[in-house]
């Protein structure tokens, strides 16, 4: 049974505790960690645990844990990461890895050096649909994949940490980095150019106080083989959540997503159709959340190679990077 301390009980934290709770074998949610009171006492509440803590260096210290999953703000995911690399806990951190490259390579360095195993959450490789497009494209159904669209919008008021882009990257960050690790799954190659335009369309009332917050994005991409991506990302759309892919192979082309919750249509009469919209990622990703977490126990206890590693997070990051530095700068961003 693998001990898992949950560092940071918000949104996305409760997804990981419930799911630790209840639907993946071979853990148990011994331990949650958050300074915040209110959000403490909440899943406390909710979840029985055996621990409870206010600071995270705190709970390092606890020898019954053997793992730990990072689901604070993005801009803490270095520091914790490496406490617990370096107290010997195992990790799963969400995505993104971090704030930058250097961020990411010390975590990196910190989970080699102590030999414990280190998974970002990109939780779309573990979502069926994903699974099953990756599968027919190395099948060679649609021949030789040439590009790559992706979108992402999300219907929710920005939290108030990720107006300052310098603390969030913005939505590139906090939303694309998902399609970022998408397009690369399918090229099978890396990014050499971006070009990024976007603007806050959205929050206006926040443009004096942040003035470089972005809602609404648009990039380019091209790779070392020669193919290309589109990526698109919205942050409080509010229609609902909407994350799609499109495939384009030499002789044929793959899509995953729908707009729509449920295989449900209602024609009413006043002369519309109307059909239920994806409300929120946690509905849409909800198994992909649980394969995850289950691939994570599966990997760490049978001592298996991650599947997300934090190489596949650091290349996000650095494709993140690269796309705030082409929104801010109006510039096409090449790597070398
Ligand atoms: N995989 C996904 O699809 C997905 C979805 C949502 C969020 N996320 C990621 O999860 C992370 C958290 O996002 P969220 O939306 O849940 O944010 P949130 O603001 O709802 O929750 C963050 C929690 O972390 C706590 N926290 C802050 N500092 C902490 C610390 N030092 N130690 C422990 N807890 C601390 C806060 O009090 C809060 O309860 C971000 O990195 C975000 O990008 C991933």
């Amino acid at each position: 049974m693998l001990n898992i301390c949950l560092i940071g009980v918000g949104r996305a934290g409760m997804i990981h505790a419930r799911n630790f709770t209840s639907h993946v074998n071979g853990a148990k949610l011994l331990a949650i960690c958050d300074p915040s009171d209110d959000n403490l006492a909440a899943a406390k509440q909710e979840l029985n645990v055996k621990y409870v803590y206010k600071d995270y260096r705190e709970a390092l210290d606890n020898k019954e844990i053997d793992a730990v999953v990072i689901v604070t703000p993005t801009i803490f995911h270095k520091d914790i990461a490496i406490a617990a690399a370096n107290a010997k806990k195992h990790i799963l951190c969400e995505k993104p890895l971090a704030m930058n490259v250097q961020e990411c390579d010390e975590i990196i360095e910190a989970a080699n050096i102590n030999n414990i195993k280190l998974q970002v959450g990109f939780m779309r490789r573990f979502d069926e649909s994903f699974q099953e497009a990756k599968n027919r494209v190395d099948d060679g159904e649609i021949g030789e994949v040439v590009m790559v669209k992706s979108l992402t919008h999300g219907p929710s008021h920005p939290k108030p940490w990720m107006f300052d882009i310098k603390k969030s990257n913005g939505p590139i960050g906090e939303v694309n980095s998902h399609d970022l690790d998408t397009v690369r799954w399918f090229l099978e190659s890396e990014v050499v150019s971006m070009y990024a335009i976007g603007g806050n369309y959205r929050s206006p009332e926040v443009k004096d106080k942040y003035p470089d917050y972005y809602d609404t994005v648009s990039m380019n991409l091209s790779f070392a083989n020669g193919k290309i991506a589109a990526i698109a990302g919205a942050q409080y759309v509010q229609y609902g959540y909407d994350a799609r892919v499109e495939i384009l192979g030499t002789h044929g082309n793959i899509m995953i997503g729908q707009q729509h919750k449920q295989a449900l249509i209602v024609a009413g009469k006043h002369g519309k159709i109307e059909r239920p919209a994806m409300n929120s990622w946690t509905y849409l990703f909800r198994q992909a959340y649980v394969n995850e977490a289950q691939s994570f126990v599966n990997c760490v206890v049978n001592n298996l190679p991650i599947l997300v590693t934090g190489y596949d997070g650091k290349k996000a990051v650095e494709l993140v990077n690269m796309g705030v530095k082409s929104y801010l700068s109006k510039q096409i961003v090449y790597l070398k």
